[in-house]
C-alpha cells in the first residue's frame, strides 16, 4: 500500500531544477540579496530591494555580540568538550529563548497589545497603562533594556533603514512610545536590537511565530566563528570565565564608504 503524498509549498526539486517558492535558484543567485531570499522563503514572495536591504541589515546587526551572550558561552562550553561543530553550534542555538535573542516575537506581541489598547487613540497613554499592568504582574517588556548598552548602536540604524523602506508603521511607533514611557518613569530602558526587529518585522507583516528565527539565522555565522576559535586556540575543557577575557582581533577599521 503506497502512503498518501504530503505537500510542501517551499521548494520544488526535480532533476536538474531547484525552484524556491517558484523562482529558479540559479536566477536568484547573484540577483537576489540574502535578505530578499530570506524574506522569500519565509513569506512566499520576493520583496523590493529596500525591504531586502532592511532584512539583510537585521541579519547583519545580530551576527555576533562578543563572547558573553549565553548562546556563545553554551557553544564554546560544548566545543571545549571536543564536541563536533554541529553539536556546539546547536547548543548555542538552543540557548536562544525568551530572554536572549528570543525577545523579538514577544516584543512584537506586546507592542500589538499596546496598539490594541490605544485603539487608534493615545499610544503613550496606552503604553503607560499597559506597562503598569505588566509590572504589577511581574512581567517585563520584551525588547527593551540591555546589559551593556544604554543606547543600542544597532537600533537607530535599523529604524533609519525601516523609514527608507517605507515600513515604519504602528509597531515601530509604539516602540518609540514605550521608550518614552520608560524615560518618563525615571528608568530609561532603550529599545534593544530584539525589540527593533520585533517592531519592524510586525510592521512588515511577518507572523510572530517565525520572528525569533531571524535571530537564529543571523547568529549562526557568529557561533561558527566562536566554536572554531574555541577549538583552535583554547585548551580542552578549560574553565570559561564569562567576564575575564579581552579582545585581540583587528583594530578599529572602516569600510570607507
Ligand atoms: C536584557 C535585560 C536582561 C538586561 O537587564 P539588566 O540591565 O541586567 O537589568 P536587571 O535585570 O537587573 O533589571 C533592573 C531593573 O530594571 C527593570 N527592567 C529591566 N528590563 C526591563 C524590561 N524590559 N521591562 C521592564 N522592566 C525592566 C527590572 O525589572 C529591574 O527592576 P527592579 O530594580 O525594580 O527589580 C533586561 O533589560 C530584560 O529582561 N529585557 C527584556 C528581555 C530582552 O529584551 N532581552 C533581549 C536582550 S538583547
Amino acid at each position: 500500500m503506497t502512503e498518501q503524498a504530503w505537500s510542501t509549498g517551499v521548494t520544488k526539486i526535480v532533476p536538474n531544477s531547484v525552484r524556491v517558492r517558484g523562482y529558479d535558484i540559479a536566477e536568484l543567485m547573484g540577483n537576489a540579496s540574502f535578505g530578499q531570499a530570506v524574506y522569500l522563503i519565509l513569506r512566499g514572495d520576493l520583496p523590493d530591494e529596500a525591504t531586502g536591504k532592511l532584512i539583510e541589515a537585521m541579519i547583519v546587526s545580530s551576527i555576533d555580540h562578543g563572547a558573553t551572550p549565553p548562546s556563545v558561552l553554551a557553544a564554546r562550553t560544548v566545543a571545549s568538550t571536543g564536541a563536533t561543530l554541529s553539536a556546539s553550534v546547536a547548543a548555542g542555538i538552543m540557548s536562544i529563548n525568551n530572554h536572549h535573542g528570543g525577545a523579538i516575537e514577544n516584543c512584537a506581541r506586546q507592542l500589538g497589545v499596546i496598539i490594541a489598547r490605544a485603539d487608534g487613540g493615545d499610544l503613550e497613554q496606552a503604553a503607560t497603562d499597559q506597562l503598569a499592568d505588566w509590572k504589577s504582574e511581574g512581567k517585563r517588556m520584551s525588547g527593551f533594556g540591555h546589559r551593556v548598552h544604554s543606547n543600542d548602536p544597532r537600533t537607530g540604524r535599523l529604524f533609519e533603514l525601516t523609514r527608507e523602506a517605507g515600513a515604519f508603521g504602528a509597531h515601530c511607533t509604539a516602540a518609540m512610545a514605550v521608550e518614552k514611557v520608560f524615560i518618563a518613569g525615571g528608568r530609561p530602558l532603550p529599545v534593544n536590537v530584539d525589540g527593533a526587529m520585533g517592531a519592524i518585522l510586525a510592521d512588515l507583516g511577518f507572523e510572530p511565530e517565525v520572528m525569533n528565527g531571524f535571530f537564529m539565522i543571523a547568529r549562526v555565522p557568529g557561533l561558527v566563528a566562536h566554536v572554531r576559535e574555541e577549538r583552535s586556540r583554547m585548551r580542552p575543557m578549560r574553565k570559561i570565565d564569562p567576564n575575564n577575557h579581552d579582545y585581540d582581533g583587528p583594530d578599529e577599521r572602516s569600510m570607507s564608504l
